[in-house]
């Protein structure tokens, strides 16, 4: 791996050179596009200043990957005195000793078609884009690819007028007019200077659908979503979603959008979620397109929540973006927080806050636990596209959430305030962001900036004491070592506590907003109380384990009594893993009655609020118990969660009844009330298909065949794949063959078969490769298929033969040479394997080997592997 060397951040650099305009004319063409590249470039001051290392580190050094160079000048004479070096192109130093402004002009050609790896310049079906986060610019030009190299960008694009009737990018439309041969130009002025990575293009064929939003100030904004041919009517929702977000960013931050246009496209072949180029932001098709018939709450809810994080992005990572790739969380990490709160304005604070939770505890706290740990600000990178992780995103959103805690949301305001002020147009560091709260504060953050630079999930864990006459909590922290780093510290914990006596009422505690911060390693609160409960960490107000010795009866008190539905969903799950990890250990035990009694009455106090109802109804996932074993035998753990869940149908059946002959099916619209009633009635029609009987099954089908919406199809078909394996082949045939067109949808339904217990999973999943909605290059089809598989298939991944583990590697070696970027996010159940006992170990590090031995092996594959194996 002669390429695979880590980039410090502690090595940070400058720029000797700036690039203040760039000026590019795009010729498009499937196999052979021509890119001319005029740059108006500077020597940077820093360079003139640091005159410390030698020549050549004074060279121009242009990034470049798969380009072919046809031509260089400079300063508009033709220029030979080049060298290209592992794909860069170097104009040495002495050839511009003289000059502190001098234009370059490249030109090259790229190869769209051939793309696979979906970064640079690619065909989606027939319509040309673009990914340049993070360092694919240079898969389409050669260029200074860093994000503290910011320029004004103009861009002229020739296409087929017949093909293309949308050419698309970043800022505003300056110029359309026709070209000989059936060609046509059109060119873009983006005014706001930016880094290459938010650079785009878009060209093809979409409907359009147009909207205009007026700004605080007044000024009127037009809104164009482009979508596939056919799909205008699935687009609304997001425009509808566009808007709110805009007005919401206004009335909470004070931020208004900037350019006069705001565009999005959908296409199907994407990598990610969706990016946020300045003005024109890409979207993966499934956030974006949605009606009733082919989407279901969960993704009208997530179409919102991105287009949300999109739009936000415009102040915090376009204005004000990153000096350097390692900065990632102080865009990622903040607008991930700022799209939580909006979903939480929008929606509903619970039901959004326990996602984010569980998405915490199932995924960040395994990565932080296995072989890629890294801080949310990370100090080594081989290949940055591996850097897009729950740790930085959703780790770094907590790390925001906290600040938002201990400073208020006016405290916070302020800060952002003070950011803005100080840091638009500036491409900066998260020191800068946190600095700037701070100062707008008047508070210390020394202590808090540790959680940039420390990984790991602390352990905290609390004792009562009886100390002379009154107790006391004593809190202890500990973060034990991670792969990346030995020694850890006691970090800034705000802790959120309630006791509760006995007979469930609230004891005050005197605690400012109810928040104990733990600054040190151990530290305690007095109780003025002799016997009583504590209710830790409420609203998971830091990211951390918490360890206290509950016992059932705690549970169900805080289930009844927290002031906190939050705390009573916590207390829930922590009430179903501990029976559950009590039939891990013994198979056979039959949980004892009193506790299916009690858990019905705390779940009845529940019944006037569905939406908590439905999360308490909600049984943890194999991944978030798997957390709480130190080596766990997978099957087992799923066995006895199945187990678990027998019993609680079982004994809790006439209840769970009671609630479904309760909630009468409407006609669909997406409402608060709606989707946390579809919610409950999906969450009790799972479990009482653990039944197994055929009135159950006969209740299913009736309600497949009148539901008239997805979510309820897709509930139906869930609960059938418990209930009856007849029933739900021959229910997902009918879906196929209604929604085979469709490829958003046809995705869920690849889904649902490769999460199926069977004994021929492998084979079913073979076929299912060879179905004609299925594309190796597309990686929806490829998550929907590998990855549900991989990530939530327990009985089949990791079956005892060790069948599964060879499958995906086998898909993997396959996929690497096409899209590496796929396959390394695929790769992460394998790499995780020290949670898992000994013979799984084993057969799951063969597997890794395979991989690290194969030649050609990409940078991607070849870090996560190596990490792992070490
Ligand atoms: N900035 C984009 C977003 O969060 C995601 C880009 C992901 N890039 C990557 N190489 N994985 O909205
Ligand atoms: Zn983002």
């Amino acid at each position: 791996m002669s390429q695979a060397i880590a980039k410090k951040r502690l090595d940070y650099q400058a720029p000797n050179y700036l690039i203040n305009e760039v000026d590019l004319v795009i010729e498009l063409d499937p196999t052979d596009t021509i890119i001319t590249s005029t740059l108006k470039c500077e020597t940077s001051p820093h360079a003139i200043s640091s005159n410390a290392g030698v020549a050549s580190e004074q060279d121009l050094i242009l990034d470049g990957e798969d380009l072919k160079l046809i031509s260089v000048f400079l300063n508009g004479s033709a220029f030979t005195n080049y060298r290209i070096e592992e794909g860069k192109l170097v104009i040495p130093q002495a050839e511009l000793a003289q000059l502190t402004d001098f234009t370059l002009q490249i030109k090259n050609s790229v190869d769209p078609i051939n793309n696979g790896s979906l970064e640079g310049l690619y065909l989606s079906n027939e319509a040309y884009c673009t990914q340049c986060e993070a360092e694919g610019f240079r898969k389409i030009t050669y260029f200074l690819d860093r994000p503290d190299v910011l320029s004004v960008y103009t861009v002229t694009i020739i296409a087929e007028k017949a093909a293309f009737p949308h050419v698309l990018s970043n800022g505003n439309l300056v110029e359309e007019r026709d070209l000989a041969d059936g060609k046509k130009l059109v060119k873009w002025h983006d005014p706001f200077k930016k880094p290459c990575y938010l650079f785009a293009l878009v060209a093809g064929n979409f409907d359009k659908l147009s909207d205009s939003f007026t700004t605080m100030s007044g000024r009127q904004i037009q809104l164009e979503l482009f979508v596939d041919k056919g799909k205008a009517s699935q687009g609304h929702h997001a425009l509808a979603s566009l808007k709110k977000a805009m007005k919401w960013d206004e009335d909470v931050f004070g931020l208004e959008y900037d350019l006069d246009i705001y565009m999005v496209v959908a296409v199907d072949f994407f990598n990610m979620g969706a990016m946020e180029n300045k003005g024109l932001n890409v979207f993966n098709s499934k956030f974006v397109l949605a009606d009733s018939n082919t989407a279901t709450d969960d993704d009208f809810f997530n179409i919102e929540s991105i287009i949300g994080h999109e739009y936000f992005h415009n102040w915090t990572g376009n204005r004000v973006t990153c000096r350097d790739w390692f900065q990632l969380s102080l865009k990622e990490g903040l607008t991930v927080f700022r799209d939580q709160q909006f979903s939480a304005d929008m929606f509903s604070y619970l039901a959004t806050r326990i996602s984010q939770v569980k998405v915490m505890r199932e995924h960040q706290f395994a990565e932080d636990a296995g072989p890629m740990s890294h801080p949310i600000r990370p100090d080594e990178v081989i290949e940055m596209n591996n850097f897009y992780t729950v740790t930085v995103y959703d780790k770094g959103a907590e790390v925001i959430r906290m600040l938002h805690t201990l400073l208020t949301a006016d405290g916070f305001r302020r800060g952002m305030d003070l950011y803005f002020e100080r840091h638009d147009g500036q491409a900066v560091t998260c020191d800068d962001f946190v600095n700037a709260m701070q100062d707008a504060n008047e508070v210390n953050l020394d202590h808090f900036k540790l959680w940039y630079s420390q990984s790991g999930t602390p352990r905290v864990k609390v004792e009562s004491g009886l100390e002379s006459g009154s107790k006391e909590l004593n809190f202890t922290q500990r973060t034990n070592p991670t792969a990346d780093q030995a020694d850890k510290r006691a970090l800034y914990l705000p802790i959120k506590v309630e006791c509760l006596e006995r007979s469930g009422r609230k004891i005050d505690l005197n605690l400012n907003n109810d928040t104990f911060v733990l600054d040190k390693a151990n530290a305690s609160v007095t109780v003025p109380s002799e016997d009583f409960v504590p209710v830790l960490l409420s609203d998971f107000s830091a990211p951390v384990i918490l360890d206290y010795p509950y016992s059932l009866e705690d549970y169900l008190l805080i289930m009844t009594f927290s002031s906190s539905d939050y705390s009573k969903w916590d207390a829930s799950q922590a009430l179903y893993s501990s029976l559950i990890s009590e039939l891990y250990h013994n198979e056979s035990v039959e949980l004892s009655t009193s506790v299916w009694g009690k858990l019905e009455a705390a779940l009845r106090q529940a019944c006037n609020n569905y939406e908590l109802l439905n999360e308490m109804l909600t049984i943890p996932s194999v991944e978030s118990l798997t957390q709480g074993f130190e080596f766990s035998e997978p099957l087992k753990l799923s066995a006895a969660r199945s187990a678990f869940l027998v019993q609680m149908q079982e004994n809790l059946q006439d209840f769970l009844l009671e609630i479904m002959a309760n909630t009468a099916q409407k006609s669909y619209e997406y409402t608060k009330v709606q989707v946390n009633e579809r919610r409950v009635l999906s969450a009790v029609l799972q479990l009482l298909s653990y039944s197994k009987t055929p009135e159950m099954a006969a209740q299913l089908e009736k309600r497949f065949n009148s539901a008239d919406n997805m979510t309820d199809k897709l509930t139906m078909l869930k609960a059938s794949q418990i209930c009856s394996v007849e029933l739900f082949e021959k229910l997902m045939l009918s879906f196929e063959s209604e929604y085979l067109e469709n490829a958003v949808v046809m995705d869920k339904w690849f889904a649902l078969h490769a999460t199926t217990k069977s004994n021929d999973i492998l084979s079913k999943l073979t076929l299912l490769a060879s179905h004609r909605q299925f594309n190796l290059r597309n990686p929806n089809k490829v998550r929907s298929l590998v990855g549900s598989f991989a990530f939530y298939n327990t009985d089949g991944f990791h079956a005892i033969d060790g069948s599964g583990y060879q499958f995906l590697t086998d898909y993997l070696l396959e996929l690497d040479p096409i899209n590496p970027q796929i396959a390394a996010r695929l790769v992460t159940p394998l790499i995780q394997y020290k949670k898992f006992a000994k013979s799984h170990q084993e057969m799951m590090v063969m597997q890794l080997k395979r991989l690290l031995n194969r030649a050609n092996l990409s940078k991607d594959l070849y870090e996560k592997v190596s990490k792992s194996l070490t």
